[in-house]
């Protein structure tokens, strides 16, 4: 297969396996480009990207401004807090905006599950999500994936388990559609308060100790508690989630086996995972970030060569 089976990267929900496959070996070639003294190439000199943040990010938005810099494409940055949003601007009327300055393709995050989506069928452009809400983050699961690969060789058959708030994070969900799409073994884990009701229809167990489930495991994907995203409490105190779901050195050192330690970031240290585990030889939260940048520069450059 050489072009992808959607126009839009609106969540891995679209993908099948070969838009997978396809999207990794790009990013293999690109991971190479980036690794050479001259990190560009002229891929995408006619295309005209804008960047729609309408939420906050570190990771996701320089990762994907450098991958369309280092493809040539030009590049033009919205942030909702310094825009006319602030006056009242819908989502279509700003975006259709920065479209008439001739733009091909929008790179969005939205706090609103669908907005991506909503947008694909309402703008002409090509969209891709950037993390819409609760809802997806697609080139954070493939990233994931890819870095799995990378370690392991193949994500088939892997046991990967994904701790934390599964509840409010998007993450979680795009990691389990792009998993299971390429036949690793997937567990929850987490306060039963933060894992959705009837979560393995999804096709995933789920594991409410910690230690059994990383004994389980080749891979433990350590999510963030989405502060942001929570109205009540979902369990008693910080401490007392980190007693039960947070991993810390010992408890990865008195484990059967040596696993790997993932975690998309922004990590809370000493929450979720202490920071002799994130910065551990175990953690691949850098390569993480690194294989962000080729990713992303596949999906725009397999996105791109579908508008020519
Ligand atoms: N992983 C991730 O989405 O991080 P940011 O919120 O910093 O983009």
């Amino acid at each position: 297969m050489s072009e992808l089976s959607v126009n839009h990267l609106l969540g891995i929900k679209y993908l099948n396996e070969d838009d997978i496959q396809l999207i990794f070996e790009t990013a293999d070639h690109f991971k190479e480009v980036i690794n050479r003294s001259i990190k560009k190439v002229p891929s995408l000199r006619d295309i005209t990207i804008a960047n729609v943040f309408f939420e906050n990010s570190t990771r996701t938005k320089l990762s994907f401004e450098l991958a369309e810099k280092r493809l040539s494409a030009d590049v033009i940055n919205f942030s909702a807090s310094q825009s006319s949003v602030k006056k009242g601007e819908t989502l279509i009327d700003t975006v259709n905006n920065i479209l008439s300055m001739k733009v091909d393709m929008v790179v969005m995050r939205h706090p609103n599950p669908g907005a991506g989506i909503f947008l694909s069928k309402n703008v002409k452009a090509s969209i891709i999500n950037a993390g819409d809400g609760a809802h997806e983050h697609p080139t954070q699961a493939l990233l994931d994936s890819f870095s799995i690969r990378e370690k392991f060789g193949d994500v088939a058959g892997k046991n990967v388990v994904i701790v934390g708030d599964i509840l409010h994070s998007r993450v979680a969900l795009s990691n389990i559609f792009a998993l299971r799409l390429q036949g690793a073994n997937i567990k929850v884990c987490g306060p039963k308060t933060l894992l959705p009701k009837h979560i393995e229809t999804l096709g995933v167990e789920v594991e409410t100790d910690l230690r059994k489930a990383l004994n389980w495991c080749d891979v433990a994907n350590m999510l963030r508690i989405q502060n942001e995203r929570l109205d009540i409490s979902y369990f008693p105190t910080t401490r007392e989630y980190t007693q039960q779901f947070g991993v810390n050195k010992m408890l990865l050192d008195s484990l059967d086996k040596e696993i790997v330690i993932m975690h998309p970031g922004p990590i809370n240290r000493g929450v979720e995972i202490t920071s002799d585990v994130a910065d551990s030889k175990q953690s691949i939260i850098l390569n993480q970030v690194e294989n962000g940048v080729a990713i992303r520069m596949a999906v725009i450059y397999l996105l791109a060569s579908k508008i020519k």
